[in-house]
């Protein structure tokens, strides 16, 4: 059945209670009604949520001491907008053909191999509501579970709203994982339908994976069915020769030959699940993040709209506050003028947010490229910023450095046009002053702005960034459009934006002084945090709310620093976790796959600093006898493989080192930070409470002879 909706059209922008005042200091009251007015005016929906239930938050509290002391907490309660029920694929798509805008287009992809498409946000809608009959013939219902493992193309982004569409649960997985961390994603979700390709495109070679797909799927599972994107077979041999369970495998094109293109879209719930989303953790295997429709799209619509300059100009050049009817013109203009390009793979958070749901929920004009940057060479992305005109280009700080590194005085000078680029932006990692000069002065033109997002798959869009306006065209005391006073700080995420709020604290939750370390905390959190870990609520808790979960305060797990002016540097994890190019991998997941292998008895991992991808792993191990049999150069060939092979590429160790023992602490754990500075050779930290000091000796010994 098709519902009705309403289109927001009577956002005033010039009504002081859109322009709430600056962060930490707002009410609670004032916050939750800025997000009720930013849900409602941004998106569509079929019915709205009950005032009372605009939100709930229970922090966690403390229900039980155990006899060892240890203290047990409930776990905590996040609602947005509950009862309020809308479709996230209608309002990323059928609202902005029902607008007038069929005809703008959604999507420009490009593969790797140079084939090019212009998707409308009509075509879109059309195979979107081909998708999710697809789905539906497949048994899909709402609240199933579907996995999708999908490079960088158009279908991607099909499948996920079809998912959004019909209220199943997406969880993408990088192209690039392994048999191994497919399967526990399959499993872990309970899928019911995998979806995959025959190939991808890699660095010019066609890599079959859909064997990778079958493996995943080799033993105890729910998948019933797995639908194969046709992307690399062009003959009918080739599409013969695609390994193939009858009966389960599907291809895409067969699935929905005949179906409708047009599609009537239920109303799902807005805490209904609208995606999981994977990441690592300290301990044991990575977390399924839950994030939910209504409110993970309002803080998304928002966000997008602040950061990448869809806010229209309120004031005019003499400050002057300009009448509605004008702002909500420069608005529009803004909207159309927008190509914007993240640059991230689909399956990462910073794809779902700003690739996928954000830029569509607002209605502008995308890049998506199936590449990887230097195919067929470095100048691909330069060569694409300018075939179509982007606006916005939003990277990661590892990709910046290797731009910067094959070309340290930016592209020959004219060769490209990049007048197009005003807003620049990056996301996964501190991004090195260097870096954010190069990409301003070579892809800005010296005078793009640039923000730099800090966020997390938890959090679910931005927490801490710059806004992108100069602070001059900020009007005094509102945040909408920039805050007066945020001067443009290289490598600094600034202040959070409206509507959430952080604190740099100690252990015990106090300040800490100005340009002391302390602990990132998100203490007001947005409607666009996960709920809970995915089948999992006590790991939610212990990872995020034990430490200061009591005052309602979420642990981000990131180390950050606050200049004079307030302004936040982040200075990367302080748990367990290596930032690789900015992916997050756990140094305990691949300790664990190392010792997986015949030749390891046990590992330490630890992040070393490495000039292109921020970190590396590098890998110590004590080994068994067949180990000792191997040189250094055949056990750190077989573990590189293994490593590849049980978690992708991006986990592969820099470095190997055989030692006789890896050090620990008196209660066991892993001394990751003294193995760290053992091999970068620094000053070594504190060693008090190893419990075999001997070890470091002897590692600093193996590390001198290589
Ligand atoms: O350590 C922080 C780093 O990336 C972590 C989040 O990783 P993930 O959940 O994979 O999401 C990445 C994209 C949002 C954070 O805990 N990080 C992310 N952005 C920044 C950052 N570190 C410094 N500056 C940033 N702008």
């Amino acid at each position: 059945m098709g519902v009705s909706m309403s289109y927001c059209s009577s956002f005033s922008y010039s009504d002081p209670r859109n322009q709430v005042q600056n962060p930490a200091d707002v009410s609670d009251q004032e916050r939750i009604d800025f997000w009720a007015r930013q849900a409602r005016e941004r998106l569509s929906w079929g019915k709205l949520w009950d005032e009372d239930k605009t939100h709930e938050f229970i922090p966690p509290r403390l229900v039980d001491v155990r006899e060892d002391g240890v203290q047990e907490f409930s776990v905590p309660t996040i609602k947005w907008f509950e009862g309020g029920q809308l479709n996230v694929a209608y309002n990323c798509v059928d609202r902005h053909v029902e607008q007038g805008f069929g005809d703008k287009v959604a999507l420009f992809f490009e593969g790797e191999p140079g084939d090019r498409e212009a998707i409308t946000y009509a075509q879109l809608q059309r195979r979107v509501a081909q998708a999710a009959h697809g789905l539906e013939r497949l048994g899909v219902v709402k609240g199933d579970r579907v996995v999708v493992y999908l490079p960088v193309i158009p279908e991607t982004i099909i499948f996920a709203l079809a998912c959004a569409r019909i209220g199943a649960i997406h969880s993408l997985v990088f192209g690039g994982f392994s048999a191994e961390a497919l399967k526990f994603r399959v499993e872990d979700t309970g899928a019911k339908v995998l979806i995959t390709t025959d190939g991808q495109n890699r660095r010019g070679k066609v890599v079959p994976v859909k064997s990778i797909a079958d493996e995943a799927c080799s033993s105890e599972n729910n998948i019933e069915h797995v639908v194969v994107v046709n992307r690399t077979s062009a003959t009918e041999q080739e599409r013969q020769s695609v390994p193939w369970c009858l009966g389960r495998d599907v291809w895409y094109h067969d699935l929905i030959e005949g179906v409708p293109d047009t599609h009537d879209y239920p109303l799902h719930d807005a805490e209904d699940p609208l995606f999981i989303i994977y990441t690592s953790g300290t301990t044991g295997q990575p977390k399924g993040l839950v994030h939910t429709m209504g409110g993970y799209l309002t803080q998304t619509a928002y966000s997008h709209a602040l950061l990448y300059d869809l806010l229209p100009d309120i004031v005019d050049a003499d400050g002057v506050l300009r009448p509605d009817e004008l702002a909500t013109r420069n608005n529009r203009q803004k909207v159309a003028d927008t190509v914007h390009w993240c640059t991230a793979d689909l399956a990462w958070v910073t794809a779902h947010t700003y690739e996928i749901y954000g830029p569509l929920v607002n209605g502008v004009s995308q890049v998506i490229f199936e590449g990887t940057p230097d195919t067929p060479t470095f100048e691909r992305h330069f060569e694409m910023i300018e075939r179509y005109g982007v606006t916005n280009y939003y990277t990661a700080p590892t990709l910046i450095r290797s731009l910067m590194g094959a070309f340290p005085h930016g592209p020959e000078p004219g060769k490209y046009d990049f007048s197009s680029v005003r807003l620049l932006g990056s996301v996964g990692e501190s991004i090195n002053p260097q870096a954010w000069y190069w990409l301003r002065e070579h892809i800005g033109s010296g005078r793009a702005s640039f923000i730099d997002t800090w966020w997390q798959s938890e959090t679910g869009s931005t927490i801490c960034s710059p806004r992108p306006h100069d602070p001059q065209f900020a009007p005094e005391g509102t945040f909408e459009q920039g805050t007066p006073g945020i001067a443009v700080k290289p490598g600094c995420a600034t202040r959070a934006i409206p509507g959430v709020s952080v604190r740099v604290v100690d252990e015990h939750g106090e300040p800490v002084q100005t340009g002391a370390q302390g602990f990132i905390v998100v203490d007001k959190v947005g409607p666009s945090m996960a709920r809970t870990v995915w089948k999992n609520p006590q790991r939610y808790l212990d990872s995020y709310w034990r430490h200061y979960g009591e005052r309602g305060w979420f642990l981000a797990g990131d180390g950050a620093k606050q200049d004079e002016d307030g302004d936040i540097y982040i200075l990367g994890r302080i748990d367990d976790v290596i930032n690789i190019s900015g992916h997050r991998l756990s140094t305990i997941e691949i300790e664990s796959a190392l010792v997986r292998h015949e030749a390891v008895v046990e590992a330490g991992v630890c992040p070393v600093e490495d000039e292109l991808t921020g970190h590396q792993a590098v890998a110590f191990v004590t080994l068994s006898d067949e180990g000792k049999a191997l040189s250094s150069s055949e056990l750190r060939k077989v573990l590189e493989l293994h490593i590849r092979s049980e978690i992708g590429p991006i986990a592969k160790p820099k470095d190997v080192v055989a030692v006789a023992e890896i050090p620990k602490t008196r209660s066991g754990k892993i001394t990751r930070r003294l193995l760290s500075q053992l091999y970068e050779r620094k000053p070594l930290g504190d060693t008090s409470s190893l419990q075999n000091d001997e070890a470091l000796r002897d590692i600093a010994q193996v590390l001198s002879c290589s």
